[in-house]
């Protein structure tokens, strides 16, 4: 069972083996007796733990070869044990008894093997889905707030970054598309015909890469001459019922065109099993339906709107956003995702709203998703290019915490920058 052995080094006891080992394999209650009889034991007052063991990692290799180190060894030659010396501290550092610590968190942090081994959290290329943009142009156009972000021309540039995304392991992509404004309607009609921008596109990206997964949006928002992700009625309200008649097909319309995940981003009451309904109505029992369940009215969207020139042409998205100051309200519409249908309940910001990605985490079996938007994206890239933050360190920083926060994947602008961090290539 525990094992502990205590010698005597001057006037401190040390506790030298506690075998936590010999826990593994023991009955659940057997193994709780001994932990509970080790805690006991281990607070008895004149117990100390050694610190660390920096003197031993500081011992330095022989520098003998494989081969050399056997022949040494065979030859009764065994390296010395490390030398009991502690390296020197600088002067005035106060000389002071060690502290009678139980635990010492830092044990666990001491090289980068144990700190490897330790990790809780991973992040890799195919956590992170990519946010696309695409017009009907030929160029890529550049866009002025979201610095390495373009708009594609979805013949050429799309095509071309899509490739540069799988060559670095990200096979999930999400299509938004800006529509000119003679397209644009106050019903959004656009929106499903299924020969428009992003129906095309999907069919062009399913024939060159079968095997990817290609998520879109479902709001009105790129096609309404309002700039609002429903219809607006005379009075300025936006219209919860008839929206959602109008999602409903252009959820099918993409799904017909070959749409993995359909992700209705609009937040009007109602729309997943509407959307659950109607694609199963048209035969599509296997698109997926990713709901932004918790998705906030929030200033952080600035860029992307600038993308999309979707700017609202009046009033904000507050009737039908949630309010930033809410957390439980995130529960209320968990809970109607899941009963609608839901495959993934997304949760949009992520980096601000980390507590309300792990309110869903853990109310939710369901997969996770969180999407990192433009304005956090840009804040990064500025801080970077300011050289007020280093920003590669800062990105896969902040992607790594989304995932401890709970979420499986990620929309990210980053994700292929990121991606290729995770291969070991320069990431720009
Ligand atoms: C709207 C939509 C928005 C984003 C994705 N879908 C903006 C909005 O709600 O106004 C924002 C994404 C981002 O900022 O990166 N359907």
């Amino acid at each position: 069972m525990v094992t502990m052995t205590s010698v005597t080094l001057g006037d401190v006891r040390v506790v030298r083996s506690v075998d936590v080992q010999s826990y593994v394999g023991l009955k659940p209650s057997t193994a709780r007796k001994s932990v509970s009889l080790l805690r006991r034991t281990e607070t008895r007052p004149l117990m100390v733990v050694r610190a660390s063991k920096e003197g031993d990692i500081s011992v330095k290799s022989s520098g003998l070869s494989i081969e050399e180190s056997e022949a040494a060894a065979v030859a009764g030659n065994f390296p010395d044990p490390p030398p009991p010396w502690r390296p020197s501290a600088p002067k005035g550092t106060p000389n002071v008894k060690p502290l009678p610590l139980t635990r010492r968190p830092r044990r666990n942090r001491k090289s980068p093997t144990l700190r490897d081994a330790f990790q809780e959290t991973n992040l890799s290329a195919s956590n992170l889905v990519l946010p696309l943009f695409i017009h009907e142009g030929e160029e890529d156009v550049p866009i002025g707030a979201m610095p390495g972000c373009y708009r594609l021309g979805w013949r050429h540039g799309l095509l071309e970054e899509v490739y540069k995304a799988r060559d670095v392991g990200v096979n999930s992509i999400v299509l938004f598309p800006k529509i000119p404004d003679a397209l644009k309607s106050q019903a959004g009609d656009e929106a499903f015909n299924d020969n428009g921008l992003v129906p095309r596109a999907i069919r062009l990206l399913k024939d060159k890469y079968p095997d990817i997964v290609i998520y879109t949006d479902v709001a009105l928002d790129p096609y309404s001459s309002d700039g609002h992700d429903g219809i607006v009625r005379e009075d300025g309200v936006i219209m919860n019922d008839e929206t959602v008649h109008q999602l409903c097909k252009q959820a099918v319309s993409q799904a017909r065109a070959g749409a993995d995940v359909v992700s209705p981003s609009d937040m009007m009451d109602g729309r997943v099993s509407a959307i659950r309904a109607a694609l199963d109505a048209e035969g599509f029992q296997e698109v997926s339906i990713m709901s932004y369940t918790a998705k906030y009215a929030s200033s952080f969207y600035g860029p992307f709107r600038e993308a999309l020139d979707s700017n609202p042409r009046f009033g904000d998205k507050k009737t039908y956003q949630m309010n930033p100051a809410n957390y439980r309200e995130a529960l209320v519409e968990t809970e109607a995702d899941e009963v609608e249908g839901a495959d993934i309940l997304l949760v949009k910001p992520a980096m601000p709203y980390l507590d309300v990605v792990r309110l869903l985490r853990d109310n939710s079996a369901l997969p996770i998703a969180a999407y990192q938007v433009s304005g956090e994206y840009s804040m990064i890239k500025a801080g970077g290019a300011l050289k007020m933050v280093d920003e590669e360190k800062v990105m896969m920083e902040s992607l790594l915490c989304i995932r401890r926060a709970g979420a499986d994947i990620i929309l990210t602008y980053f994700a292929r920058q990121a991606a290729s961090v995770l291969c070991g290539m320069k990431s720009k």
